[in-house]
């Protein structure tokens, strides 16, 4: 239907009619005016499978959702560093809610992973907001591509679940723009999101669900979002506020209280009816872009997909340790597989985005079909913290008789979950303690981790080899025992930081909040970002991760020496595989700014692109990298805008944010000017950093203050001790030029200054 006919609807609808269509019909339906043939249509989570309730759909989900395929988590794909093969999994899904007749899967949830406590990280992408964009926009493609809605969420800043519907996340501007919102930015730029979801939080002390400047200003006006906006369920506060400020979807119903709340204020004036109007066209836009292209014969091949699953669940798998090359694993020998998540594998996370899943593969059942020697022993129980001796003893048995073993730990559930946060970063005891008994009976030991977030290793020196599985999927099962025993290469890289312990984090001191709020206060540190500049050690690096082959970097190229901040710069590298087995690399590129005088605090480099290249043994492969301005910009907040410094920047290749061997620099040059005022206030050193008032004002500078910067002969021994050239140089950089007038004794006349910096700021 085209806009023309979706307002002429509009136009023959009572007001109260428009009211009631911008909340829900129940948990999950819009509401439909069938005098009027406007169809209601279902909403569903997501993100990495489809949680489709029947009709009387609870929330908390107690009422079953239909059976599903459960793909791995955004904890996991992130690790991929694969945006192809997240299209591919947003294909799938988008084919299954064809068949569901789900017009929008509620996802991609694009949080920034703050702190490793939050509950909800399982179902975020990463610390990185470059990563977080770049897969988010992919996974939308590959839904929408089946003419199916997603809805990017929690917009804006829903880095905890500690008081999420009340806390405000108090955040400075160039933070916000530089961390929070870009992945948000990117994908409705780049990939158009039928809807986006507000979160419950407030944002600097507005509630997100009644905000102008994120909903309309920001997400609207600014980057050119088309769709609709709905509410995170139950997020809305103040509902004639969340019409006026662009949110058009209340969810689920409000038992019809706040239609008729939109209904009394535009009958009493405080609301445009033309808001109101707005939303029903946004919301009746996408609603007819569902039905008009709906598939329900669309086939949804379960067996399939169950694959699919795995397919990906193994390109995500992050190998941190392999030390003796340990693994992969021989088929011939004997293995034990020790530990409750080698049956029941945790691959998902608690909460809306439980998928019930129609199968589930575990690493013993996957190792048994295939006909591989493991023997298996629990180890411990999900449900304990303390580990019984009995199973212990037992585990300890099989790793002694075992050519290897291979303990399946993580957190269990109850540890990281939608709803709250952890508050501590450690693994239950019960499985450090086995993985500690286990490493003593046997040197060849495997730790396999299945956790959303961080976690402190304590045993990382006892054990020979790691692998990060993070929360895989329904098929998870399938794809460890195919890493695991080389029928695939690990190629997953960590989309965050492995700090050593939970007070290295930026954001320790701050997380979580008093009562109102929590304070951003590490600002844009986050990950990496701060773990670099600081030089701390990390357990693991961003970025990194190993492979049973190796690669070879070389030979970075720039197409310029210098560019401006309007130009592209490519950037091209070879990557060799150096090593005996085919494997997969990760490319990634950080940019960063290596000087100067004026600079805005930075990080020292910032992940600019990726590439996972594919390699047989022996081969090279060439990768290039476009760099834009925003490749090289932070927000200033003097210009409410992107702005690039002109200086040098560096350019870094490598596998990790740790190891970069390739470096190039580039010169850019700015092609802004930022606002310039100058006062008598304004100190010596910024009027002489600014080449035109330093044309005006520099030489009449130096000689003013000339007693500061020459160092006299004939001064005594003690005073030019006393004042020495650096401090001279200090005190006339940092004098206020209004120094002139008083240091002068009145030699100066103040019409000559004013008249001077009148000519400066016109310059
Ligand atoms: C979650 C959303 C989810 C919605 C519907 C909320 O509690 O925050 O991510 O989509 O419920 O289940």
């Amino acid at each position: 239907m085209d806009i023309k006919d979706i307002r002429n609807l509009i136009a023959q609808m009572t007001l109260e009619e428009k009211a009631g269509l911008l909340s829900g019909q129940d948990f999950w339906h819009t509401k439909p005016v069938e005098r009027l043939g406007i169809p209601r249509t279902m909403v569903s989570d997501g993100p990495h499978g489809l949680r489709k309730q029947d009709e009387e759909g609870d929330h908390l989900g107690i009422n079953d959702s239909i059976k599903a395929v459960c793909f791995p988590a955004a904890s996991a794909t992130a690790a991929s560093f694969d945006p192809e093969l997240l299209e591919k999994m947003g294909e799938a899904l988008g084919e299954a809610c064809q068949h569901e007749k789900l017009s929008v899967l509620l996802g991609p949830a694009v949080n920034i992973k703050r702190s490793p406590l939050c509950g909800r990280n399982f179902e975020y992408f990463s610390e990185d907001p470059y990563l977080t964009g770049v897969m988010a926009t992919a996974l939308i493609k590959g839904i929408q591509s089946k003419n199916v809605g997603t809805s990017i969420k929690h917009f804006a800043l829903n880095s905890q679940e500690h008081r999420r519907m009340s806390s405000s996340s108090d955040c400075d501007e160039r933070t916000i723009r530089e961390i929070y919102f870009p992945a948000f930015e990117m994908a409705v730029k780049e990939a158009q999101p039928w809807t986006v979801m507000c979160s419950y939080n407030r944002v600097n002390g507005v509630y997100a669900s009644e905000n102008p400047w994120l909903l309309t200003d920001v997400l609207r006006k600014e980057w050119g979002f088309e769709g609709y906006v709905m509410s995170d369920w139950g997020a809305v506060s103040n509902r004639v506020a969340g019409v006026a400020a662009g949110l058009d979807l209340e969810m689920p119903a409000s038992g019809g209280i706040n239609d008729r709340k939109i209904v009394e204020a535009v009958r009493a004036g405080k609301l445009d009816e033309k808001a109101v109007d707005l939303c029903c066209e946004r919301i009746l836009n996408i609603v007819f872009r569902f039905v008009e292209n709906a598939k329900p014969e669309t086939p949804w091949d379960m067996e399939a997909q169950h694959l699919l699953a795995a397919e990906v669940a193994a390109e995500c798998m992050v190998l941190l340790k392999n030390e003796d090359d340990l693994l992969p694993l021989s088929k011939e020998e004997e293995i034990a597989f020790i530990g409750e998540f080698a049956e029941k594998p945790r691959f998902q996370g608690g909460g809306s985005s439980h998928i019930n899943c129609f199968r589930t593969t575990g690493a013993v059942e996957a190792a048994k079909e295939q006909g591989l020697k493991v023997v298996y022993a629990q180890g411990y129980s999900v449900k304990a913290d303390d580990a019984p001796a009995d199973m212990i003893a037992e585990a300890v048995a099989a790793a002694k008789k075992a050519k290897v073993a291979v303990v399946f730990a993580g957190l269990p559930d109850s540890y990281e979950s939608e709803g709250y946060d952890r508050s501590h970063m450690r693994m239950p005891e019960s499985q450090n303690r086995l993985i500690e008994a286990v490493a003593e009976a046997n040197p060849n030991t495997v730790v396999v981790l299945h956790n959303g977030s961080p976690v402190e290793m304590p045993w990382i020196g006892k054990v020979k080899a790691v692998l990060e599985a993070y929360l895989g999927g329904q098929a998870v099962g399938l794809a460890q025992v195919k890493v695991l025993f080389g029928d695939v290469n690990p190629s997953g890289h960590l989309p965050e930081s492995f700090p050593m312990k939970l007070e290295d984090n930026p954001s320790y001191l701050f997380y979580g909040g008093e009562p109102r709020g929590t304070e951003y206060r590490e600002g844009i540190f986050v990950g990496y970002r701060y773990y670099d500049k600081k030089k701390m050690d990390v357990l693991f690096p961003f970025g990194y991760g190993l492979s049973y082959t190796t690669f070879e970097y070389s030979n970075l190229k720039l197409s310029a020496e210098s560019i401006k901040d309007t130009d592209t710069l490519t950037a091209t590298v070879t990557v060799k595989n150096t090593g005996k087995r085919a494997g997969k690399a990760v490319v990634q590129l950080y940019a960063g700014d290596t000087e100067g005088y004026m600079n805005a605090v930075r990080p020292v480099r910032e992940l600019k692109g990726f590439r996972k290249v594919e390699l047989q043994p022996g081969e090279s492969k060439e990768v290039t990298f476009t760099l834009c301005k925003r490749s090289f910009a932070y927000w200033n907040t003097q210009i409410h805008d992107w702005y690039v410094e002109t200086g040098d920047f560096a350019i870094e290749v490598g596998d990790s944010v740790a190891n970069l061997p390739l470096r190039a620099t580039v010169k850019i040059e700015s092609t802004t000017e930022l606002p310039r005022h100058f006062d008598l206030d304004s100190i010596v050193m910024d009027v002489m950093a600014d080449p035109k008032a330093n044309a005006i004002m520099g030489e009449f500078l130096k000689k003013a203050f000339a007693i500061f910067s020459i160092a006299d002969e004939n001064q005594t021994e003690a005073a030019q001790e006393a004042i020495s050239d650096d401090m001279g140089e200090a005190m006339m950089g940092y004098m206020p030029i209004r120094g002139t007038l008083s240091f002068g004794g009145g030699a100066v006349p103040e019409e000559m200054m004013l008249d001077m910096l009148k000519k400066m700021n016109e310059a």
